[in-house]
């Protein structure tokens, strides 16, 4: 098999933001997993624990989505502001009915972006909000001058406004955010969007439009964007920055999703399959996005994605606790280079979800933690961020899998960043190692290797488990032999690779 690439050959640029994620109001995604509070025996900074803050900075969260997800659509942010103990509690009844405290609110949330040195994306309450919550809220975090929003932040003890990247109007208001009609919601969604003012004109805050979820591209996209050009003004793109998708792998199906580790070898080409899926919704979506915007200027974001299988046998099935094996590697790593490969209109992406709910980087129990196979696929990839994204196609790349979940064996993208080629490769086969020749065009008469990582594990449903040593975790690779522009890879069944050039 052979891969091609042409660093000469640009495609876009790789956003960093590719590399996003999100932290629900959800099970211990929040609390436990993030935030313990200041009294913690836990070791924190600010209540935030010091093991996952660690981690996270490991692999350089560039941005996070909060506070929900369906969540977002039920929370009123300033139930989550002041004195802890006089802040409202609530029934959170998305997930698990359990209580909320709103302990941790606006400015625990923004204290975390600044420990992380990422950027903040804020889900506002289109469901059972309303445009002067959502526009009080933004005054409230950006605010200058002398306002009622303002002084109330600054009489919580936060005197200089926060800078807020991104600012969405509901979450799958097609579903959980308010089973709302697609023209229903645009209307809903221009009127809002209007009063998201910017007190930062230097940085104004991009807008996000919701998007449609997996199969709806006919029901949602093309009658919101439909709504929301009708009669805007040139150059107002639709009210919108941003147009988000969501896409799950339920492996099996929604009623049966399968076991997180037990069912991650049998259904290992369905969950690939189902993983690759989502280049053909950006296509239909970027499709749709180009007949209105054929300038680009509306970035499409995944917002959410990632394996979604039965809850761990034992944990409350609102929760959505599960663990993560060579099977969750393997989806990050296609689906990466399949964000990758449309920079041009995938602007952003946030893995599904951040700490203990999903398709998590990072696991806690009490006070251990562990960091998952899809937290190594995240740091190996890394070089992407910033990048230029490079022509690359495969010759004699057959598709692999039962017949209703074909895959192409090898899933690659390359992108070129100060000099250096970064290029990364799954090889989705589930037992077949695979011998890869790549030829490098245009890049350096001489090819060196200064980096080759790998993720792989003995077994598919190998994961890392609390007080064991890791199973599946980023190595040394050096199955490699360079001869010139030309590089020959040995890439060990179930894995995930990453090679740094100069
Ligand atoms: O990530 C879990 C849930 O999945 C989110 O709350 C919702 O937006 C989606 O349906």
């Amino acid at each position: 098999m052979k891969l091609f690439i042409d660093a000469s050959k640009k495609e876009g640029f790789i956003n960093p933001e590719i590399y996003g994620h999100f932290s629900e109001h959800l099970g211990r995604g929040i609390y436990e997993g993030i935030y313990v509070g200041e009294d913690s025996e836990i070791p924190n900074t600010d209540g935030i624990r010091n093991d996952v803050l660690e981690a996270l900075k490991e692999i350089e969260v560039p941005v996070l989505r909060w506070p929900g997800g369906c969540f977002a659509d039920e929370y009123h942010w300033m139930d989550g502001i002041g004195p802890k103990e006089k802040r409202k509690k609530m029934v959170n009844t998305n997930w698990g009915g359990v209580t909320e405290d709103n302990s941790f609110g606006t400015h625990e949330f923004l204290r975390l972006c600044e420990l992380l040195g990422c950027k903040a994306y804020i889900n506002g309450n289109l469901g059972t909000g309303s445009a002067r919550e959502m526009s009080e809220w933004v005054e409230y975090m950006t605010g200058t001058g002398v306002s009622p929003m303002t002084d109330l932040r600054k009489a919580n003890g936060r005197e200089e406004p926060w800078k807020i990247d991104y600012f969405a109007v509901g979450n799958e208001n097609w579903g959980c955010g308010g089973n709302m009609r697609p023209a229903y919601y645009a209307d809903l969604y221009r009127h809002t969007q209007t009063f998201l003012r910017n007190y930062d004109t230097k940085n104004p805050i991009k807008k996000i439009c919701v998007g449609p979820g997996t199969d709806q591209v006919e029901f949602w996209t093309k009658k919101v964007l439909e709504a929301c050009f009708e009669d805007a003004p040139k150059g107002s793109h639709g009210f919108m920055d941003y147009f988000t998708l969501h896409h799950y792998v339920f492996p099996d199906c929604w009623d049966h999703k399968g076991d997180a580790v037990d069912d991650a070898e049998n259904l290992w080409y369905q969950s690939l399959h189902k993983a690759r899926f989502i280049e053909d919704l950006i296509e239909k979506n970027e499709a749709l996005l180009d007949q209105y915007d054929s300038e680009g200027e509306i970035g499409l974001c995944v917002d959410e994605w990632g394996g979604w299988y039965d809850v761990q046998k034992g944990t409350n099935p609102g929760f959505l606790y599960q663990q993560s094996t060579m099977r969750d590697a393997l989806i990050a790593g296609v689906s990466l280079d399949i964000f990758n490969k449309h920079c041009k209109r995938v602007r952003m992406a946030n893995i599904a979800q951040m700490v203990n709910v999903l398709q998590a980087v990072v696991l806690t129990e009490g006070s251990k933690m562990v960091k998952t196979p899809t937290f190594y696929v995240f740091k190996m990839y890394k070089g992407h961020k910033g990048g230029e994204l490079v022509s690359s196609y495969f010759e004699g790349n057959p598709e692999i899998g039962p017949e209703d979940y074909r895959v192409p064996t090898v899933s690659a993208s390359a992108s070129v960043k100060d000099g250096a080629l970064t290029l990364t490769i799954s090889n989705l086969s589930k037992d077949s190692t695979v011998d890869l020749d790549i030829r490098v065009d245009n890049f350096k008469a001489g090819l060196k290797v200064v980096e080759g990582k790998i993720v792989n594990a003995a077994n598919i449903a190998d994961f890392n488990d609390f007080d064991k040593a890791e199973k599946v975790t980023e190595k040394d690779f050096n199955d490699f032999k360079l001869n010139g522009t030309s590089l020959g890879v040995q890439l060990p069944a179930h894995s995930v690779v990453m090679l740094k050039l100069q």
